[in-house]
């Protein structure tokens, strides 16, 4: 992260890297080039082979690490079952499984709510696909298998010299087959749903209906592929977020009193209906989960490859050259944000948003923009509300030491739970 911040102030907004004759990466955190990537142009650029090869062996060939026509049929399929209308019957399943997961704040004793937000993101993520199966037992080892291997791609990818004695040693073939295993356990819960003809209205039962264009369902490895997507893209990126937005309020106690004053205010019953219009009510704790999102942002780089030459103003982006697009730095640059490393979600007051879109891409944007981000956002919002409603936060942690992996993580969030 010092690497991109001190090339762009030397530099400017784009600066680049020769790795070798051919190989280019170019780092940007200009407004308008990043547009022109995800939005204007976005049919020259495809995802680098870090999440279309690396992530892939392990996790498969769904919407996050696929492209082209692969990419473009099944995010047709998938994407219905985002829509508001059926997130709303999802969220009693969402608050239910929040709820059991807070039960483990142990008040009056500082805890690290990192594991803690990690757990809650994965079993959300779960009981949406799978509203009202038994499945607690296979879904632990279904996260110890997603977050081992995890681990696994970073040393990977951080020691790229070593991959050889990787292979060779059995790791990477360790790994591989516990993604077998992984997929097998999903299987057998997709058969259990299927031999018991129920229809649920959950995320399964979404990609059980949706169909190519000729009328014939997913076949069972591509929707395995795309339910094993949904727990990766979906529970990390999360926990990341809700761990920093508590962090924040924890250092702020004057915005978490006005959260508290709104969130005591809102009746979240876990009738769908009601929790929805509740949510929507929300709009002081939705602000400060963009904030955050604006300081912490998950999917702090964003990448992608030329797939054929293009210009940006008076820059050449030969095909093949990989862009880093710095989310963070963009986020945090004082050209488009004034005193930007406050805390301050009056920012995202509706009326003073105004053209901030522009220069914030927390869910990236443009036809690959996140699938989940509502879904993510309705999480997050009923999750902190229930957290403040019940306590009042406090942490002795000063600053918040963040972990630049696949996803901006923090190390640990030491916070202080006080009954109210
Ligand atoms: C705070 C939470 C989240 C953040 C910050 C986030 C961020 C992002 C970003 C930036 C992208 C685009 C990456 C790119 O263009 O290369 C993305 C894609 C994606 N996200 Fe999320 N995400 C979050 C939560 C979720 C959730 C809850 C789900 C599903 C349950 C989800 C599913 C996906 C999928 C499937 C993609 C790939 C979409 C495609 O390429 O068509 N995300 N996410």
């Amino acid at each position: 992260m010092p690497f991109h911040h001190e090339n762009f102030e030397a530099y400017g907004d784009c600066f680049k890297v020769q790795l070798s004759s051919k190989e280019i990466v170019l780092f940007t955190r200009s407004p308008g080039l990043i547009k022109h990537i995800l939005q204007k142009q976005h049919r020259k650029y495809e995802k680098s082979p870090l999440q279309t090869v690396d992530l892939a062996k392990y996790i498969g060939h769904g919407i996050l690490t696929s492209s082209g026509e692969h990419w473009r049929t099944h995010r047709r399929m998938v994407q219905p079952a985002f829509h508001k209308k059926k997130l709303q019957n999802l969220m009693g399943v969402m608050r239910e499984a929040i709820l059991l997961e807070l039960e483990r704040i142990e008040p009056g004793k500082e805890q690290d709510v990192f594991p803690l937000m990690g757990d809650l993101a994965f079993q959300v993520v779960a009981k949406s696909l799978f509203s009202s199966s038994d499945i607690r037992e296979r879904m632990s080892r279904l996260q110890h298998i997603t977050e081992a291997n995890q681990r696994m791609l970073i040393k990977e990818m951080r020691q790229p010299y070593l991959k050889w004695w990787y292979r060779l040693s059995g790791k990477i073939d360790k790994h591989l087959k516990m993604s077998a295993e992984g997929k097998r356990l999903l299987l057998d819960i997709v058969d259990e749903r299927r031999r018991s003809g129920l229809e649920k209205d959950d995320l399964l039962d979404m990609l059980l209906r949706a169909r190519y264009e000729d009328g014939s369902p997913m076949p069972d490895g591509q929707l395995l592929d795309e339910v094993m997507i949904l727990f990766i893209a979906g529970h990390e990126t999360t926990a990341n977020a809700l761990s920093f937005t508590l962090f924040l309020l924890a250092k702020n106690p004057a915005i978490q009193n006005h959260v508290y004053e709104e969130v005591s205010k809102v009746n979240l019953e876990d009738s769908s209906a009601d929790l929805m219009q509740g949510v929507m009510q929300l709009q002081f704790v939705k602000q400060c989960l963009e904030e955050a999102l604006r300081l912490y942002p998950p999917a702090y780089v964003i990448d992608r490859v030329a797939i054929e030459d293009d210009t940006f103003e008076d820059i050449s982006l030969p095909k093949g050259t990989m862009v880093l697009m710095s989310i963070y730095e963009l986020h945090r640059y004082s050209h488009f944000w004034n005193m930007p490393l406050e805390f301050d979600p009056s920012r995202f007051k509706e009326a003073d948003k105004k053209d901030s879109g522009d220069y914030y891409y927390p869910f990236g944007a443009g036809p690959r923009m996140c699938v989940g981000n509502n879904f993510a956002m309705y999480e997050m919002i009923i999750a902190i509300a229930e957290i403040v409603k019940k306590y009042s936060i406090s942490s002795t942690l000063q600053n918040i030491e963040i972990n630049p992996l696949i996803s901006l993580k923090p190390k640990s969030v030491p916070l202080l739970f006080t009954e109210r």
